[in-house]
């Protein structure tokens, strides 16, 4: 899934640097911003929703609810008001619909259109063109939707929508919120009851706000061939009521500070608003299991999530083989994640990490490479990276050499970070992708390591 080389790219240096300290606030999360609005723009009425990311993936879910009929409009700083079409009135949009980088978008957006009687075309850049629909196109094909996919089931894609369509009880065969999702949404406009197997628990926010915005939905754990499975029953021909929403802050962003905070000496960092969902905090229980100090202040609850401020110190960290049952979790955390290992002492094994291969990069391969290039020592596996910590010695650095980012904001931040904990800094090549999840990473970085 390499992207072209591309003259508009913009490479920066990330420099060594003296502790992290203070404090900083995360921006909304990116999945549950995504959510308010698709649901809002189905409920008939107004929803307000604030601390919304206002990240390009969130503004391509906005421009594609607006194109099928939803106003979706910004009245202040992460504050926005939704006026819905109502379950089953979205209208075919006129214009294929840009997803930019954004695979959230795009398999929850496939789902929802793929039982409304409207035919629309999905379009996106080289990274989202690279990555496979297949693992939504199979359930909502079952549903009755007719899909004219790129080849290897890829965008550009068009669907047409079955309508009325057919509930079906679908396993996922993988473990991703993106289908079980893409499933609901296209249940919550389909006669009668649609059913998902879940083998392995994946984020729940579609449950947890389908239900807020009235769905009928229902979660049962029963005993599975491998322990518990979940299934989530949702009746379809919902009615939707419009909700005010306030977002919470984003684990996934605020991930990156985490680290840092560990990882460069002297550091000591408030890290506010981060939502600690138990189907996201996986890294959290890791870092702390590598012997990092993260300690949670003023727990709350913000939207129907939990919350908490995180208070991040120094710590000297150590490798340990991470557990693939954490890895939906933290699914992805593992970039950065690998970060910390490479400054820990001692081997760090990760496993079970075929999904990171299918992201918006490769994500094995390409911090297997651009660590590497900054001096860290990586095994790559089938599966996985396997990485012996420098225990705490600064990386080389990647000083004069571009380390690649594949049009993946996740790999351009964790290399940002690496860069913070090196000799010579970490010339990362494209730095244009963070926009597209976390448009004030570098300010915030400015502002808590001058
Ligand atoms: C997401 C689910 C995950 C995650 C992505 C956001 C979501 O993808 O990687 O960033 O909002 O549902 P998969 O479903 O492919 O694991």
């Amino acid at each position: 899934m390499s992207a072209p080389e591309n003259s508009a790219s913009t490479p920066r240096r990330f420099a060594p640097q003296g502790p992290l300290l203070g404090e900083i606030r995360v921006p909304g999360d990116k999945s549950i911003s995504h959510r308010s609005i698709m649901l809002g723009a189905l409920a008939v009425g107004e929803t307000r929703v604030t601390g919304l990311l206002e990240g390009e993936d969130v503004l391509a879910t906005a421009a594609a609810m607006r194109a099928m009929g939803a106003s979706v409009e910004r009245a202040g700083p992460g504050e926005w008001l939704v006026h819905g079409v109502g379950v089953g009135a979205l209208l075919q949009p006129q214009a294929p619909l840009d997803m930019g980088n954004s695979g959230t978008s795009t398999r929850l957006l496939m789902g929802l259109v793929s039982t409304h009687a409207i035919e629309t075309r999905f379009v996106g850049d080289a990274s989202l063109s690279g990555r496979p629909m297949g693992r939504v196109i199979d359930p909502l094909s079952q549903m009755g939707a007719a899909f004219a996919a790129s080849e290897g089931g890829r965008l550009p894609l068009t669907v047409r929508g079955a309508n009325p369509a057919v509930p079906i009880e679908y396993r996922l065969p993988v473990a991703s919120a993106q289908v079980k999702s893409a499933v609901l949404l296209a249940g919550l406009n389909t006669p009668g009851i649609t059913t998902v197997i879940e083998p392995v628990p994946t984020r729940d926010h579609s449950e947890r706000m389908l239900r807020g915005f009235g769905a009928e939905l229902s979660v049962e754990e029963v005993g599975g061939a491998n322990g518990l499975e979940r299934l989530i029953r949702i009746r379809g021909e919902a009615e939707l009521k419009p909700q005010v929403i306030e977002v919470p802050g984003d684990p996934s962003s605020a991930a990156f500070f985490m680290v840092a905070a560990l990882i460069v000496p002297g550091s000591e960092l408030l890290i506010r608003n981060v939502g600690l969902n138990p189907t996201r905090a996986g890294l959290v229980h890791v870092l702390r299991a590598m012997g990092g100090s993260i300690e949670e202040l003023n727990p709350r609850e913000v939207g129907g999530e939990p919350v908490a401020d995180l208070l991040v110190k120094h710590s000297a960290l150590k490798g340990i083989e991470v557990d693939p049952a954490v890895v939906p979790s933290m699914v992805d955390e593992f970039p950065v994640l690998f970060v910390a290992a490479a400054l820990a002492e001692g081997t760090t094994m990760t496993t079970g990490l075929e999904e990171l291969r299918v992201k918006e990069s490769d994500r094995i391969a390409a911090m297997a490479a651009a660590l590497t290039a900054a001096g860290a020592r990586v095994t790559e596996t089938e599966n996985g990276l396997t990485i012996e910590g420098s225990g705490g010695e600064p990386l080389r650095g990647s000083a004069n050499s571009r380390v690649k980012t594949h049009l993946d904001h996740r790999i351009a931040m964790s290399m940002a970070i690496a860069g913070l904990a090196s000799r010579d800094g970490v010339l990362v090549d494209d730095t244009r992708p963070i926009a597209t999840s976390f448009p004030v990473f570098e300010a915030l970085l400015r502002q808590v390591a001058e």
